[in-house]
């Protein structure tokens, strides 16, 4: 077993899939799903639960209305907030989510003074930063999930096109959660191939696109919601890395204190991730429009923290 507790605030799909995946590689002992809605964190957290003998874990899952029983969690996992409508940008969510996240925030950081917060809630980058003014929290204590999610995507279209396992193919997607994302497909390899010579540019572009607008694809295709299943499956992968000490190189929105040129916001870059969560930013050589397209998306990211009051 992994952690003792796990907290995963929000009971809808992202949050009680997370819940799930937690529970399913015994990530804690006990993995507390808490919403404000009256009995259903309660009713799906005792059918995850009876699911167990099904699926052979041991990890308890348990439901709250509120922040009692998630006391003392080692991890907080806050997927809490509107999901976005069909047309809508996840910057739209603003205004609504910033308070969820404060409140959502002040709520976990009183019973858990040392946990880890992983933000998975849009606009990512911006109520990451939220989470972490109101934690008081050291900014390694502090990540939001996103990069794995686009990397992900990207991953999952490449290995469809070539019809090769997806498992075999890395790459690494940088920058805030939007359209400003930046995928890196100079760094894309393919059982260790690197992409550029199993695909030809035009092939690449148009994944890289795709790419960028894969949250909206899903999003048009669910008409209600927003994506779950690949969300919650990063989110597994970050705790899992995280209590099990694997120390893995993700991507993740992470706050930047001059590392790649930026400074005072998240943005998601590569991070090694073990028990004490962001042990460490790696700065991997960009070529230049690679940098500047990174530097571009911080901004965009610092535009909407402006507009945040908090
Ligand atoms: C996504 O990209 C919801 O932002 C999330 O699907």
């Amino acid at each position: 077993m992994g952690a003792k507790k796990i907290t995963v605030v929000g009971g809808g799909h992202v949050g009680a899939t997370t819940a799930q995946y937690c529970a399913m590689e015994e990530l804690a002992e006990q993995i507390v799903l808490v919403d404000i809605i009256e009995d259903m964190p309660m009713g799906k957290a005792l059918d995850l639960w009876e699911s167990a003998p099904i699926n052979g874990f041991d990890a308890r899952t348990v439901g709250a209305n509120d922040y009692d029983k998630s006391a003392d969690s080692d991890i907080i996992v806050i997927t809490s907030g509107l999901p976005r409508k069909p047309g809508m940008s996840r910057d739209d969510l603003r205004e609504a989510n910033v308070e969820i996240a404060q409140i959502v925030t002040e709520g976990v950081v009183k019973e858990s003074p040392n946990a880890i917060i992983i933000m998975v809630a849009n606009p990512l980058d911006v109520m990451t930063w939220v989470s972490w003014k109101v934690s008081g929290f050291p900014k390694n204590r502090v990540m939001g999930m996103a990069g794995i999610l686009d990397s992900a995507r990207f991953r999952s279209f490449i290995a469809e096109k070539l019809d090769v396992s997806a498992e075999d193919v890395q790459a690494m997607v940088l920058g805030g959660h939007g359209d400003s994302m930046v995928p890196l497909p100079s760094i894309t390899t393919v059982g260790g191939i690197p992409l550029p010579q199993l695909m030809d540019a035009e092939t690449i572009e148009a994944l890289v696109e795709r790419t960028r607008k894969g949250g909206g694809e899903i999003v048009g295709l669910l008409k209600t919601g927003s994506a779950f299943y690949a969300p919650a499956a990063a989110a597994a992968q970050m705790v899992k890395s995280i209590v099990r000490n694997k120390k893995r190189i993700l991507p993740c929105a992470a706050y930047l204190d001059g590392e790649y040129g930026i400074e005072g916001t998240f943005v998601g870059v590569p991070c090694k991730l073990g028990t004490n969560g962001i042990e460490e930013i790696i700065e991997i050589d960009l070529t230049d429009e690679e940098m500047k397209a990174l530097q571009h998306s911080a901004d965009l990211v610092k535009e909407q923290l402006a507009m945040v009051s908090i």
